[in-house]
C-alpha cells in the first residue's frame, strides 16, 4: 500500500494502526512461536510503516517496530541482557535493492576518515531460517545460551541448547587460544527430515501438528523441559562472533582481520559453519551466488529464506557501523516469499473424468514464488475436514518452487465471527446427479456416466499428449463441442467432419483441415495410449504398459480373465475389477466397437512389431527428468521398460542414470549428484537404450 503523504492525520492513524498490527504478530512469531501471518505480509507490514515514517519523520515513534529487533522475553525463561545487543539485517527484495545497499556503503567507504581501500571483499551466507542464539563460553567452557529477545534482552535456554549436538560444551582451541569471554552467534535450526519426522509423531499422537520448520525449532528450543528439547533434533550453524574479552582470538593471537578468518576460527572451535559460505568480490558474483541457491534451495535439508550478504573486512565492517536495529555493514537479500497469507472466497468442486469430485480453493489471487496463484486443490472431503478451511477464513497458501501450491491452514484468529464448516455437496454441481462415497475410500463420486463435466474431462484427456495426442483438441475445443451436442464420448472424436466443424465460429477450412488430420494420425497410436486414453480407473500409462505387453490387442483385454490378469505384473485385484467393471458396461463396449469401425488401432504394437527391442536394461532403474525431444514421457517410460528397465519416477541410491532434457527438475538432478549417479543428455539416453552401457 502506497503511503498517504498528503494527510498527516491519516498517516498518524494508519502509523498507530500499523504499530500496533506489528506489535501483535511480532508477540505471536516471537513468544509464542505460533506466528499467524506469513513472513512475507509481515515484510510488507513494515515496509509500509517504513514508508509513512519516511515520509512524516515527525510522527516516528522511538519504540517503532521499525527500530526494534524481535521482541521482549517471555516469562517462561530468565531474562539475559546481552552485552553485545543483538541487532536484525535490514533486508533487500531485489538485486536493485542489495545495489543500492552497496551503493550507499561504498559512498561511506569513499570519505577521507574511511579506511583506504583494501580488502573490499563481500561474505555471501545462507540465510537460515530458524532462530539466533547467543552461546557464552568463559575460559573456554559453555555458560550460557540466550536466545535474541528484543536484542537487548533475551532468555536464558542453556540447558535446552546443550542437548543440541553442534554446540560444543567445550571449546575445541588449544589453551592458550582461548579468550575469557568468547561469545558466538548462530541460527538454531530443525532440519527438514527431522521436521517432516516430528510431524508424523505428533499426528501419531494426536498433537497439533507444526507449520514449519522455523516454528518447530522455536517451540523445541523453549520447551520448559530439556528433555523435551533433546527428543528434538535441533542443529546449530554459528556464523558470527559476539563478545570477546581477555585475550585477542586467533592462533597468531592477533585480531581476526575478516568474517571469513571469524567462521574459520569457529569450525577449528568446533562449531558447524555452513557449507555454502563463500568470498565474492563484486555485485555481479552476489548474483550468481543468490541465483544458484534460489534454484537448490529445496535440495538442502534445512529451510533458507535468503542470503546474507556482510562486508568480509571487519576494519570496514565498524567504519560502517549500525543504525538503530541493523548494521550497515550486512543486508539480508531475501528470496520470493514462499507462504502468503490471502482470503479464501469459496470452496467448489471439481468433476474429474472418472467422476471423481475434487474441492478446490478459490482465493484472492496472491503472488507466492514468483507466480500468481488464484486457485489450489484440497484434495478430498478429509482432508477440508482436517484443515477446517471455511469460506471467508484468510488462509496460509504455500508454493515451494514449482511444486504445486497448497493451502495450508486457516488463520483462526482472523476466522469471521459466525463461520460454520465447509460442507462437501451431496450432489454434482455439474448434472446435479447424487454425489457418491464408497466406505473406506477417501474420494467422493459422480457417477453419471452422461455427466457433462465427465465427458468433457474424458474426450480432453482422451486428446492430451498423455493419451491419443491430438493436437489442437485442447479442453477449451472439447468443451465447446459437447456443449454443442458434437461430442458425447471418445468415439464421436473420429465421427467429427469438415462440415460439422466448418460451419462453427472460429472455424474455417484450414483449421477444421488441420484437426481433422491430427485426428486422423491418432488412428494409429500405440495399444497403450489407447488404453489410458479410455479413462479405466487405476489404468494409467504403468499398468497400460503392462497391459499392452501382455495382450495381443485390445479383445484379449476385454477377454482377460481374473487368472489371465492375475499373472501380470503390476496388475493387483483392484485393477483387474476395474478393468472388468469397465468392459463389463454395454456403453463402454459399444465405444470400442465405434473406435474400431472408425479405423482406431486395437492391435498392441509389442505384437506389431514383434520383440524388437533388446533386453539392454534388465534390472536397472532410470529416471527421465525435464522434456526430451525425440520422447514424450510415456514413450520414455515404455522405451525404458520395453528393455526390462524400470522408470521409477524418484532418484535413489539404486538409480542407475538420470536422463535430462529441457527445464529438469532441480531436486532430481542435484539428488543424482550428491550420489553420484550418472547424469545422460538425450544423446547419452539413446545410446544407453541401445547398448544398455553408459557411453
Ligand atoms: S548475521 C547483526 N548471518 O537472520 C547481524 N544472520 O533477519 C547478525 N540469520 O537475526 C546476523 N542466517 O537470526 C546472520 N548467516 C547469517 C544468518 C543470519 C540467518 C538470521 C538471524 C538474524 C536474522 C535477521
Amino acid at each position: 500500500m502506497a503511503p498517504k503523504r498528503g494527510s498527516k492525520t491519516a498517516a498518524s492513524k494508519r502509523i498507530a494502526e500499523l504499530q500496533a498490527v506489528l506489535a501483535y504478530h511480532a508477540s505471536r512469531y516471537y513468544q509464542q512461536d505460533d506466528p499467524e501471518i506469513a513472513d512475507a505480509d509481515y515484510d510488507e507490514f513494515v515496509k509500509e510503516l517504513r514508508a509513512l515514517e519516511e515520509a512524516h519523520p515527525e510522527l516516528v515513534a522511538t519504540d517503532s517496530p521499525t527500530a526494534v529487533v524481535g521482541a521482549a522475553p517471555s516469562m517462561t525463561f530468565s531474562p539475559v541482557r546481552h552485552a553485545v545487543a543483538m541487532m536484525s539485517l535490514d533486508n533487500g527484495f531485489s538485486a536493485e535493492e542489495v545495489a543500492s545497499w552497496w551503493e550507499r556503503a561504498d559512498r561511506l567507504l569513499s570519505r577521507d576518515d574511511a579506511p583506504k581501500a583494501g580488502d573490499r571483499s563481500l561474505v555471501c551466507e545462507p540465510k537460515i531460517d530458524g532462530l539466533s542464539l547467543a552461546l557464552r563460553y568463559e575460559r573456554g567452557q559453555l555458560v550460557q545460551a540466550a536466545t535474541r529477545g528484543d536484542g537487548t534482552v533475551g532468555e536464558d535456554v542453556t540447558a535446552n541448547a546443550r542437548t543440541i549436538v553442534d554446540i560444543p560444551s567445550v571449546l575445541a582451541l588449544p589453551e592458550r587460544e582461548i579468550p575469557e569471554v568468547f561469545e558466538v552467534r548462530g541460527e538454531v535450526y530443525l532440519p527438514i527430515s527431522a521436521f517432516e519426522e516430528l510431524n508424523r509423531r505428533q499426528l501419531e499422537a494426536g498433537l497439533r501438528l507444526f507449520a514449519n520448520p522455523r516454528n518447530s525449532a522455536a517451540g523445541s528450543l523453549r520447551q520448559k523441559d530439556p528433555t523435551v528439547t533433546a527428543g528434538r533434533p535441533l542443529r546449530f550453524f554459528a556464523y558470527q562472533l559476539g563478545e570477546v574479552r581477555g585475550g585477542a582470538v586467533g592462533s597468531d593471537g592477533l585480531a581476526l582481520p575478516t568474517q571469513r578468518a571469524q567462521l574459520d576460527l569457529l569450525t577449528r572451535a568446533g562449531f558447524s559453519v555452513n557449507g555454502e559460505i563463500k568470498v565474492v568480490d563484486s555485485l555481479g558474483e552476489i548474483a550468481v551466488f543468490c541465483a544458484q541457491l534460489l534454484e537448490r534451495r529445496h535440495g538442502l535439508d534445512y529451510d533458507i529464506d535468503g542470503v546474507v550478504i556482510k562486508v568480509n573486512d571487519l576494519v570496514t565492517q565498524r567504519y560502517l557501523g549500525a543504525t538503530s536495529h541493523a548494521p550497515r555493514w550486512a543486508i539480508a537479500y531475501k528470496f520470493p516469499p514462499e507462504e502468503r497469507n490471502t482470503l479464501l472466497h469459496e470452496i467448489l468442486v471439481s468433476i474429474g473424468r472418472t467422476g471423481r469430485a475434487t474441492p478446490y480453493a478459490r482465493m484472492e489471487p496472491v503472488v507466492v514464488a514468483g507466480s500468481t496463484v488464484e486457485f489450489a486443490s484440497l484434495h478430498n472431503a478429509d482432508q477440508v475436514g482436517l484443515k477446517d478451511v471455511r469460506p471467508g477464513d484468510t488462509v496460509v497458501l504455500r508454493k515451494a518452487g514449482d511444486v504445486i501450491p497448497e493451502v495450508v491452514a486457516p488463520v483462526l484468529s482472523l476466522r469471521p465471527k459466525g463461520s460454520t464448516p465447509w460442507k462437501f455437496p451431496t450432489n454434482c454441481p455439474t448434472c446435479g446427479a447424487t454425489l457418491v462415497r464408497l466406505d473406506g475410500e477417501s474420494d467422493t463420486y459422480c457417477v453419471n456416466i452422461d455427466c457433462g463435466a465427465q465427458q468433457v474431462q474424458r474426450i480432453a484427456y482422451f486428446a492430451s499428449r498423455s493419451a491419443m495426442d491430438i493436437e489442437g483438441l485442447g479442453e477449451s475445443r472439447v468443451e465447446l463441442f459437447v456443449n454443442l451436442g458434437l461430442l458425447h464420448d471418445v468415439a464421436d472424436v473420429y465421427e467429427l467432419t469438415s462440415s460439422s466443424l466448418t460451419d462453427l465460429e472460429g472455424f474455417g477450412e484450414i483449421s477444421a483441415g488441420n484437426l481433422l488430420a491430427a485426428i486422423d494420425l491418432s488412428r494409429h497410436r500405440q495399444m497403450t495410449r489407447l488404453l489410458v486414453g479410455l479413462s479405466i480407473r487405476h489404468v494409467g500409462p504403468t499398468v497400460a504398459q503392462s497391459l499392452a505387453k501382455n495382450f495381443v490387442d485390445l479383445d484379449a483385454v476385454i477377454a482377460a480373465t481374473d487368472q489371465d490378469l492375475a499373472g501380470i505384473d503390476g496388475v493387483g485385484p483392484a485393477i483387474a475389477k476395474s478393468l472388468q467393471a469397465f468392459f463389463g458396461a454395454k456403453e463402454n463396449l459399444v465405444v470400442v466397437e465405434r473406435l474400431r469401425k472408425a479405423g482406431v488401432e486395437l492391435t498392441s504394437d509389442r505384437f506389431v512389431e514383434g520383440e524388437s527391442a533388446g533386453q539392454t536394461l534388465v534390472g536397472r532403474s532410470i529416471v527421465v527428468t525435464g522434456t526430451l525431444l525425440g520422447f514424450n514421457r510415456l514413450e520414455a517410460e515404455e522405451a525404458i521398460t520395453s528393455r526390462g528397465g524400470k522408470s521409477p519416477g524418484t532418484v535413489s541410491a539404486k538409480t542407475f542414470a538420470v536422463v535430462i532434457g529441457e527445464s529438469p527438475g532441480a531436486a532430481k538432478v542435484q539428488k543424482a549428484e550428491a550420489l553420484n549417479i550418472p547424469i545422460l543428455d538425450e544423446e547419452g539416453f539413446v545410446r544407453l537404450l541401445e547398448s544398455g552401457e553408459l557411453s
